[in-house]
Order: structure tokens, then sequence, then C-alpha cells
């Protein structure tokens, strides 16, 4: 520090630090001319009833609706009390004790600027202005150790701009304690809501839908064992009896050889499990709705409504790569074609595309930009959410790159709010497939005789006891203890 901020006295600093932040000397000055006006007491008076009144709306607020309260206030509250009573409070000592301080030829000792700090429902980012002497590096050195500091399940660093980085921490994580069971199967074919098709849970425990009357096509990326498989087989359950009826029909592509929908071939309209037999799938598909488009015009119906004489018929392609990047190149072009003419001509008369890919780049999926709908699951590269959700929804908190392998089903969607909305899907068992597809192609199964796949109760106290470690012979003797300080820790986290 140097000696002219020593000579400082606190008020000056105070004085120096208001007339920085114009929304707070904005506020100051205001009070100070009602004080000036009404008086001290009358003002504080008002003030504090306006305050707490204000704190009692919010707090009914968020009990009632904790989702538009978190949208329209909480994050910004939480992001503004964050900022200055957890980073701010402990952030000279932290970057002090991390190393990522430097000192300059004067000796003067500097350490980096918090810029801004944004809050969402399980992620904080702190934008952070590195000194002259920093680089990325110095912090991804102590990303652990910052999130330790700062109680985070874990952090990540992002470049912002040269000289200005932004540190994301996850605070919490909503799936580790919820449990999403399958949604319980629409009894019949009116109990299906096209437009609110249950799969899962969002981060605030509310039911995930997928509306496939206005969001029409869907891509689903993400990488090997991310879960892009119970997302889909999720969306067929909730269809079931429509499937059944035969007022919605299934033509899937599998290319990587039948391994993801192999077990559902009875239920499909139509399956292919070769780049091929895929070609061949699409070009009858796109045969087809070539000829309904031409019907439903002569009849001059302008909006089709599913029946098992005109049905909704869905194509399910697992693995883009496999019919574009990895296929011979005349059966790409021409898939390509097809595809294309598929999203963009049949949405009126009932056709929809559904499709997955691991790496979601143009190459793979080359009528990305297309598709309305996107889901991203966990990614390999942060590029991938960007190339998935659009420009920028990583800034804004999809931070799938980040999902850990042991929440597959977990990804990120789009959201009317600003911050893109974490989800997982239920689990879709080997058995729950088995069940699905017999109630699918056996006339006479009714809804209750599928089962779901429950919660097992594995999770019982007894797994989460840790036996007391046998030390063996290694034998402490407390005097060589003496002269380590223990840390006691400030766990006001764990007061109740
Ligand atoms: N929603 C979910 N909840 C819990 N576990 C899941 C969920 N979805 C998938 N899993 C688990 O993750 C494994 C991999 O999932 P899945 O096969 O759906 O991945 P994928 O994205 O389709 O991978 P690939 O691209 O290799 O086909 C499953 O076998 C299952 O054990
Ligand atoms: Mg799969």
């Amino acid at each position: 520090m140097s000696s002219n901020e020593n000579a400082q006295t606190p008020a000056r600093r105070v004085g120096k630090w208001i007339a920085r932040h114009p929304r707070v000397s904005g506020v100051t000055t205001g009070l100070g001319s009602a004080c000036a006006y009404f008086g001290l007491v009358p003002t504080l008076l008002t003030t504090g009833i306006g305050v707490l009144a204000a704190i009692g709306v919010g707090l009914t607020w968020r009990a009632v609706d904790a989702p538009t309260f978190d949208r329209f206030a909480g994050r910004l509250v939480r992001a503004w009390w964050r900022r200055w009573f957890v980073y701010y409070r402990k952030w000279q000592v932290v970057t002090s004790n991390t190393g990522l301080t430097t000192v300059d030829k004067h000796g003067t000792t500097r350490a980096p600027r918090i810029r801004r700090v944004r809050s969402s429902w399980c992620w904080d980012s702190v934008t952070v202005r590195m000194t002259p002497a920093q680089e990325q590096k110095d912090f991804e050195q102590v990303l652990g150790r910052l999130a330790n500091t700062y109680r985070a399940r874990t952090a990540s660093l992002r470049t912002l701009k040269p000289g200005l980085v932004s540190l994301d921490f996850q605070r919490f994580e909503p799936f580790d304690d919820m449990f999403i069971p399958l949604a319980s199967l629409p009894e019949s074919t009116a109990d299906v809501d096209l437009s609110k098709l249950v799969i899962g849970k969002d981060q605030y425990g509310r039911d995930y839908a997928i509306d496939l009357v206005t969001q029409l096509h869907i891509l689903f990326a993400g990488t090997t064992g991310s879960g892009k498989g119970s997302w889909m087989w999720g969306l067929f359950r909730a269809l079931a009896p429509m499937i059944k009826e035969g007022s919605v029909r299934l033509w899937v592509i599998d290319p990587k050889g039948g391994m993801e929908f192999g077990a559902g071939r009875a239920m499909f309209h139509r399956f292919a499990e070769s780049a091929d037999d895929g070609l061949e799938l699409t070009r009858e598909y796109t045969q087809v709705l070539d000829a309904r488009k031409a019907e439903l015009g002569r009849q001059g119906i302008r909006q089709h409504t599913p029946t098992p004489e005109q049905p909704m018929e869905i194509l399910v392609c697992d693995e883009f790569a496999g019919m574009t990047e990895f296929a011979d190149n005349a059966i790409s072009n021409e898939f390509e074609k097809l595809i294309g003419q598929a999203i963009t001509q049949y949405r009126a008369v009932g056709g929809r595309v559904m499709g997955a890919v691991q790496e979601p780049s143009k190459d793979n999926v080359p009528v990305r930009g297309l598709i309305p709908t996107k889901i991203v699951l966990r990614v390999e590269e942060a590029g991938h959410v960007d190339m998935t959700l659009g420009e920028g929804a990583r800034e804004r908190g999809a931070f799938a790159d980040q999902i850990s392998e042991s929440l597959p089903g977990v990804g990120y969607v789009k959201h009317e709010g600003r911050e893109p909305l974490r989800v997982r899907a239920a689990y879709t068992s080997d058995a729950d497939i088995a069940a699905l597809v017999d109630y699918c192609t056996t006339p006479e199964a009714t809804v209750t005789t599928l089962p779901t796949t429950w919660a097992t109760d594995d999770t019982s106290d007894e797994d989460d006891v840790i036996e007391d470690a046998d030390d063996g012979d290694v034998m402490l003797d407390l005097a060589d203890l003496e002269h380590i300080e223990v840390y006691d820790g400030e766990d006001e986290d764990e007061v109740a």
C-alpha cells in the first residue's frame, strides 16, 4: 500500500469509495437531503419501515413462488449480498494467501479487483480485473483453493477480455438430493398433452415438460454417457398411449448399430441401425409427409391434428454424426438435404425431428441453426455450450462442461428468464423400456401393467457412515503437534 493511501483517514476513504459508486452516492445524497428537509428521526423511521416492508414482500414472494422471485429479484439481491459479504469480505486475505497479489518495483502490493458479481440459482460468477503482471494461469493454479475458501463445490475460470476474467463458483447442486421419478403414464390418449410432456424436473424441483406443439424439433447435445438416451426414452414414455394407438409414429435411426434404441424396435414404425438404412428411412419419411402436405393442401386444412389415420410423425436420429460427418459423402449429402426439408417443411402437417449428438459442431449437425429447441447435457468443451444454446449461453450460467460425470441426465435448456434452466430427466431403466415396449405393442395391455422405477433405497444411512480408519502403527505424540494451529473454520453454513 502506498504512503499516500496510508495517510488517508477512514472517513476520507469511505467518502472516496462512495464517490466511486454512483448508486451508493445517489442513495446517500437522497438520504442527506431528506434528513435536512424532514429531520433525522422521521427519515430514519420511514426508511426503516420501507426496508422492513420490502423484506416482508420479498420473503412472501419467495415463499409463494421461488422461481419467479429468483428471476426478477432474488438473483440481484443474492449477487449484491454475496459480492459485499462473501467475496469482498475475504478478498484481500484470499488473494494474499493464494499468491494472487503482485508487488511492483516501488514495493506496492496490488491485489486483483472484483468488478462484478452475478449470481444464479446454483452458480456465482465473479468478474475480476487482473493486476498488470498477472496472467490467467495464476488463477487457474489456485482454483481449488479459491473454491475451498468460498465453500464452493467447484470453481472454473473464463477469460472475458484481456485482463478481465470470471471466476465461476458452483455453490450447490440441486440434483444431489432431488430424486426424479418417472412421470406416471397418461391413462389414455385424451390425457396426453402434447404441449406438456413431463420428463424430469428443473433446478427448483418443478416438473420439466417438453412442448411438442410449439417447441417442434429438438436437439440433445452431450458427450457419451451424459444421459441423452433417458431424455428421448422419457419423451417416448410420455407419448406412450398415442404410440400404442398409432396417432404418433416413431421413425428411428440408430446409426450406432441399434445400441440405444434396438430394444424398442417393436414399438417403432420404422427402425434403421445403419447409415444406409437411415437414409432410406429418411427418404420414406419425407415422401410420406410430402404426400400429406399435398393432401391437406388440397383439403384446405392448415393445422394438423394427430389421429391414427394421420399420425404425428417423429423422426429420431440418435447420433447425427453417424449420418453426416462419419457417413459416406453420398449418404451425408442426401441426408443433409432431406433432414433440412423435414425440419423446415412439415411442422404444420405433424412432422417432428428429434436428434442427439455428442459434439454439436456444424460438421456433425449442419442443420443446427434450424432446430428451435436445444438441450445441452454434459459436454467435453466449454465451446460446445454456446454451439448448442447460442452465443452467450455459457456466460449466462449454462456451465454444461462443468456437469459432473456422476450426474447423467442433467443439462441446460433455454428459458424465458435470463438464466438457462438446469434440468434433469428421469432415468428410464432397461426394465422400464421393456415394459413400455410391451405396453405399446400389446393391444390388451393397460397403463396399470406398466411398472415404474422408483428410488431404490440404496442411499441408506449405512452407506454414509465412514468407518473409523484403523490407524495401524502410525503413532503421533501430542507434543509434536503443539506448534500446529488447528483451523477451526467459520462453519456459518452449518449453523441451523
Ligand atoms: N436421467 C438419468 N438419471 C440417472 N442416471 C442416468 C440418467 N440418464 C442416464 N443415466 C445413466 O447414465 C448412463 C449413460 O446414459 P445414456 O446411455 O443415456 O447416455 P448417452 O448420452 O445416450 O450416451 P451415448 O452417446 O454413449 O449413447 C446410463 O446407463 C445410466 O446408468
Ligand atoms: Mg445414447
